[in-house]
């Protein structure tokens, strides 16, 4: 049976690390024979200038109907000053949300020749694989009410809604519970408990779930203390789970422990493993368009979408591999270079993993 994936390349420089996934999962394609059929289609600010909105419905319905996406990046100065409602990054939201996408897997690993990329000193660094389970389609990033209004004494005044049900603070755990039992069985479940409401329903219903997982080590941590400890000690982590917002931002920094963000690829999978799969990093209009991105996070991307939607552990252990021969190659995007690397471009990296690929 063919697998159907729907790419969306997205803004900035989305299309242009799009590309090299592209040509790598064409390349896994027919060595492995996967059987997979692209389509394509426009989210974000690319929608909005075709579509008039940044994700219109039939290329939700396309989604919909697809066993995986492949997702560039969105946004760009060019949106920045439409209708809040229809900015790049309210497409992103809305398909996550309408796709039930709410598993965020954010895997922050380093490579070892990229030790020295690492804005932390080796030694803290070095062998460090921590994977953040960010919840995706709740919290504060979806609640109501949220408004802008004036008072009545004419100031003026904004608010969000940090909401959380127990069965999706149920579910996201399970999946950080199951992600713990096959790695190293310690689970770190982040939040604020000490002031919001939210994180301590969250901190009960954690605890209810881990006794349904007597072999995973839990532990609470507050969010301020998380952030201190990833740049303190960042190895003490194996699996964090964690709410949409502080999941944001902590794989943010995560990311950078491993060099650049340029690397980090991420997993949103629905209650059955349905996924869309996307770089951490955004569109970054800065470098758009140069040829001088790192297409690694989008190739390591389609090897995550390889493993958890279509169950090819093979083909997806190969990319990886493609990967780690490249960096041993000494290539580099601008991003990742060090002294005595080979610096290349966006094209020439995609086109080195595909040579690797081949010739494993
Ligand atoms: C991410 C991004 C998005 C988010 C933005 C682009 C809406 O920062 O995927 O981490 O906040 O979730
Ligand atoms: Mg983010």
């Amino acid at each position: 049976m063919s697998k159907q994936i729907l790419i969306l390349p997205g803004d900035g420089i989305g299309p242009e690390i799009v590309a090299e996934a592209v040509k790598v999962l064409e390349q896994a394609n027919q060595q492995f024979g996967l059987g997979v059929e692209l389509s394509y289609d426009e989210l974000g600010g690319g929608a909005y200038d075709k579509y008039g909105v940044p994700l219109a419905d039939e290329t939700l319905e396309r989604a919909r109907q697809a066993d995986a996406i492949l997702l560039g990046a969105v946004g760009g100065p060019k949106w920045d000053t439409i209708d809040p409602a229809l900015r790049p990054e309210r497409g992103l939201l809305k398909i996550r949300s309408q796709l039930g996408l709410f598993g965020n897997l954010r895997p922050a690993l380093l490579y070892p020749q990229l030790a020295a990329a690492s804005s932390l000193k080796p030694e803290i660094v070095a062998g460090l694989d921590i994977l953040i389970v960010r919840e995706l389609t709740g919290g504060i990033y979806f609640g109501s009410p949220r408004e802008n209004r004036v008072l009545e004494n004419g100031e003026r005044q904004a608010y969000d809604t940090l909401p959380y049900s127990e069965s999706e603070i149920r579910r996201i755990a399970k999946v950080g519970f199951d992600m713990a039992r096959v790695r190293s069985k310690k689970l770190c479940s982040v939040d604020k408990a000490n002031v919001l409401a939210s994180s301590q329903l969250w901190r009960t219903v954690v605890e209810e779930v881990a006794k349904d997982y007597p072999d995973v080590e839990l532990s609470h941590m507050y969010v301020d203390n998380a952030a201190m400890q990833l740049v303190r000690a960042p190895k003490q982590f194996d699996v964090i789970v964690t709410d949409n917002m502080f999941g944001d931002i902590l794989s943010d920094e995560a990311s950078m422990l491993t060099g650049s963000i340029g690397m980090l690829p991420s997993a949103s999978l629905d209650a059955r493993n349905k996924g869309m799969y996307e770089p951490c990093h955004g569109s970054a209009p800065d470098i758009a368009g140069k040829g001088i991105a790192n297409p690694l996070a989008t190739i390591l991307s389609v090897s995550m979408m390889l493993r958890y939607t279509f169950n090819q552990g093979a083909a997806a252990d190969a990319i990886e591999q493609a990967v780690s021969v490249v960096l041993d190659q000494g290539l580099r995007t601008g991003d990742i270079w060090s002294e005595g690397c080979q610096k290349v471009g966006t094209r020439e990296m995609g086109d080195a993993v595909v040579a690797a690929l081949r010739n494993l």
